[in-house]
């Protein structure tokens, strides 16, 4: 079984950094097709694609594209969520850096489809190594026309620059994106309004990740049904996927949706490291849920995984062996979260402290039967009462871990053994 190179079609055709290149290999062929076809039909094109946003949420981006035009405002803009702060997570950097100008180009596509003007490009502040190409790439396509005024003479104007990130997980969210790019600290706000009606300065607002950008320019450019060959019915096309932990060959992979969680551990990343059994694997990032190793032939598509309570996600798949500990590994993932909960929601700021005496107590094996019942309390506050979806997704990987791992969460039975008598004691 091989990778599919879908949209990383060109990562080994030219030196991603060159527009020659990209132009030579068929670049803004796609912008060119939405100019002759019109929106209505290119628009109509990546819907029947079946694409849903490779973000995390899989919101289909036909119908985000189709609502960010229909929103009213002075002014509109297209953000590209490349701030990729998901742990376990590094596929929008490759496309950003071994393909940049397509992600551009998508960015002028949805930015022409959404009837906005202006679009920014918010990149992971740790990802400063690649904001010089990308500045340079933009400019590039500012001499070449492709940005601008009157771009390639079609009467329509699209200005685009970079944004650093602010460097906390949470500004990956739409809305404290917005704050942070307002200069503000990056916090949500409460919805409605959303984003997309009342985003940055207030003005409508689509926030759209790198790799659906990259996704709706090679659909636009071979059409929905070559998208739709790949995957399933309700997963519809290939996914990067970024593979990392005790795997021999970590990476980003684009497969075709279908593949089971063991073909992705054991094909793609090269098998478990030093003849090591798997344990389990995190899928979809820190606030992914946690699947045992007993249930990694479960097909890697939206429907499957949602049958075992987990979901996509952003695409990684962090892989444990067993030598690595449950409890030791939601200890860390818990940490993070404490550590980028903004603080703005008491369910998150407090549930977090709780959590993390819970958890320390976890590991010290001093924790009592209340402290579980006090956890299920917690997450059901969390997952119910936060109000961004930080909160409420993170208690993800503790839930489903609590399903598949129960004997993690329960007191154990202490042997104690006195010298001299064969008879022994228990005691809790
Ligand atoms: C706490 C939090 C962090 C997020 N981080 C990211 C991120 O790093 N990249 C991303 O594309 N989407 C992220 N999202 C999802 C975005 O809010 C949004 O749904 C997505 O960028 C929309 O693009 P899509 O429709 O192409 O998926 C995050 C959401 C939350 C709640
Ligand atoms: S859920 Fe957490 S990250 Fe989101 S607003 Fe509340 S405190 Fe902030």
């Amino acid at each position: 079984m091989n990778q599919v190179h879908y949209i990383t079609e060109l990562f080994e055709k030219y030196d991603g950094r060159n527009i020659d290149g990209y132009l030579k290999n068929g670049g803004f062929d796609s912008l060119k097709l939405l100019l002759s076809n019109g929106i209505e039909k290119t628009v109509g094109e990546i819907s029947a694609s079946g694409l849903q946003g490779r973000g995390g949420a899989a919101y289909p981006t036909g119908r985000k594209l189709k609502q960010a035009r229909e929103a009213k405002g002075e002014r509109k803009f297209v953000v590209c969520n490349a701030d990729e702060g998901e742990p376990g997570t590094f596929k929008d950097r490759e496309l950003l850096k071994r393909n940049i100008f397509q992600v551009i180009e998508g960015m002028i596509i949805a930015g022409i489809c959404s009837d906005a003007k202006e679009g920014i490009i918010y990149v992971r502040e740790e990802y400063k190594n690649l904001h010089d190409d990308i500045i340079k790439a933009i400019n590039k396509c500012y001499e070449k026309k492709f940005l601008g005024v009157n771009l390639l003479n079609s009467g329509v104007d699209f200005d685009l620059k970079l944004f650093s990130g602010a460097g906390a997980y949470v500004c990956g969210e739409g809305f404290a994106m917005c704050e942070s790019m307002e200069g503000k600290s990056g916090r949500p706000r409460s919805k409605p309004p959303y984003v997309k009606q009342e985003g940055f300065l207030n003005m409508p607002t689509l926030v759209i990740n790198t790799e659906t950008l990259s996704a709706i320019v090679s659909i636009i450019k071979k059409g929905a049904d070559s998208f739709k060959r790949y995957g399933t019915e309700k997963s519809s096309g290939t996914k990067l996927v970024s593979i990392s932990g005790r795997v021999n060959q970590p990476g980003v992979y684009e497969v075709p949706f279908g593949v089971t969680v063991r073909e992705l551990v054991e094909h793609f990343g090269g098998g478990i490291k030093d003849n090591a059994k798997g344990n389990f694997v995190q899928i979809g990032g820190a606030s992914g849920g946690i699947l045992p190793e007993k249930l990694w032939d479960t097909k890697y598509t939206y429907e499957n995984l949602e049958s075992r309570g987990m979901s996509i996600g952003s695409g990684a798949i962090v892989v444990a062996d067993e030598t690595n500990d449950i409890v030791k590994y939601l200890k860390v993932v818990q940490e993070f979260f404490r550590h980028e909960s903004c603080g703005k929601c008491t369910p998150c700021r407090e549930g977090n402290r709780q959590m993390k005496v819970i958890f320390d107590k976890m590991i010290d094996k001093t924790v009592a039967e209340k402290d579980f019942y006090r956890l299920d309390v917690v997450l059901n506050i969390m997952k119910n009462a936060s109000l961004c979806g930080s909160g409420k997704t993170e208690v993800d990987p503790f839930i489903t871990a609590k399903m598949y791992f129960p004997e993690a969460f329960t007191i154990k039975e202490v042997r104690i053994e006195f010298p001299g008598n064969d008879e022994e004691e228990e005691a809790v």
